[in-house]
């Protein structure tokens, strides 16, 4: 089978379109026959060795960690798929496995049926985002309809679900975004939309109950002087080092900076799952075929997109 693949960390260009055999499936398995597959910066920064610690050293590497199909083939012990499902997935593990090619095999627990009225590569959409905006979403606990929450980035993939579970729950939202973007985050459900590109969040003098920065660019040392003296900061890209600090720091302060990892497990997937059939939009504002991979990874690398990117296989 074709799958993209890569012998040393770098750019686009060390990916490599290569012949591999076709997975074995184990008892547990399922055997999806791949036809889209989303992606996440999760995938460049692995790619350009940003996290070793937990990626390893060992290639080749594959990448792509989202994927929807069909199910090609269930294993003796998988019950609830059969061999034509339409359903979407997340490999098992995300730092060491990638799903860019023909058939991808995973654990059937990481597989769950696509909604019918969404496409493969809207489905491809959903894991890793997905679930991390409803970790988030539980991270914020209680929700009251004066608390002020401040997303920023908030149309990239994360932001799509995270605004939307929050409209869900009535949140007070503001949203920072570029400006082609504004539209989409009225629509998701920000009642407030800053353009990055013409003001700076951090001189408005406006404080927040909790401030969730997906854009990495924030930082938690500027978010503490737009946060309120009790205030949450969601920080999914915490650097290692961030997270026994922040534990430490958080001993002392009242303000807390919290790390925010994706957990696409059968509850946040019901959830998530719950929403879409409830309306929540997947926006995937590109979508290229296998053959233009490295081009998909240039369009998604230099952002400025809404959504999701995703690539189809033929
Ligand atoms: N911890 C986890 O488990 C986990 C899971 C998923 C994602 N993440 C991380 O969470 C982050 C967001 O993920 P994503 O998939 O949503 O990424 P994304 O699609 O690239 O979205 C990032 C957003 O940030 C915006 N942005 C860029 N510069 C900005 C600035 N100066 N001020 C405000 N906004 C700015 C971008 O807008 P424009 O493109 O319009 O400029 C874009 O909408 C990434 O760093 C990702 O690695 C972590």
């Amino acid at each position: 089978m074709k799958a993209i693949a890569y012998q040393k960390f770098g750019n686009i260009d060390v990916l490599q379109n290569v012949e591999e055999p076709r997975p074995s499936v184990q008892a547990n398995q399922v055997l999806v026959k791949v036809k889209a597959v989303s992606i996440n910066p999760m995938d460049w920064k692995i790619r350009k060795g940003e996290m070793k610690l937990m990626s390893g050293l060992k290639f080749p590497k594959h990448t792509g960690v989202d994927f929807a199909g069909f199910v090609e083939e269930a294993g003796s012990a998988v019950t609830g798929f059969k061999k034509g499902d339409e359903v979407f997935g997340v490999v098992k593990n995300n730092m060491k496995e990638g799903a860019l090619a023909e058939y991808v095999a995973v654990p059937s627990a990481n597989v769950w049926k696509k909604p019918a009225h969404i496409s493969f590569a809207q489905a491809a959409s959903i894991p890793i985002v997905g679930a991390a905006a409803v970790t988030a979403l539980h991270k914020m606990g209680t929700i009251h309809p004066q608390s002020k929450i401040l997303v920023n980035g908030a149309t990239g993939g994360f932001g799509m679900f995270l605004l939307q579970l929050l409209k869900q729950q009535k949140a007070d939202v503001t949203a920072v975004t570029s400006t082609k973007a504004i539209d989409y985050a009225s629509t998701w459900g920000a009642s407030v939309v800053v353009d990055y590109t013409k003001e700076d969040m951090l001189s408005k003098n406006v404080v927040y109950d909790i401030v969730v920065d997906l854009s990495g660019k924030m930082g938690y040392d500027n978010a503490r002087r737009i946060m309120k003296p009790r205030a949450l900061f969601l920080n999914p890209t915490p650097r290692p080092i961030e997270i026994p600090t922040s534990l430490f720091k958080n001993l002392f302060s009242r303000k807390k900076h919290v790390a925010v990892l994706s957990h696409p497990s059968k509850e946040n997937m019901e959830v998530l799952l719950n929403a879409i059939n409830n309306g929540l939009q997947i926006e995937v504002s590109q979508v290229f075929p296998f053959s233009q991979f490295n081009q998909a990874y240039q369009y998604a690398e230099q952002g400025g997109f809404i959504g999701k990117v995703a690539i189809e296989i033929d």
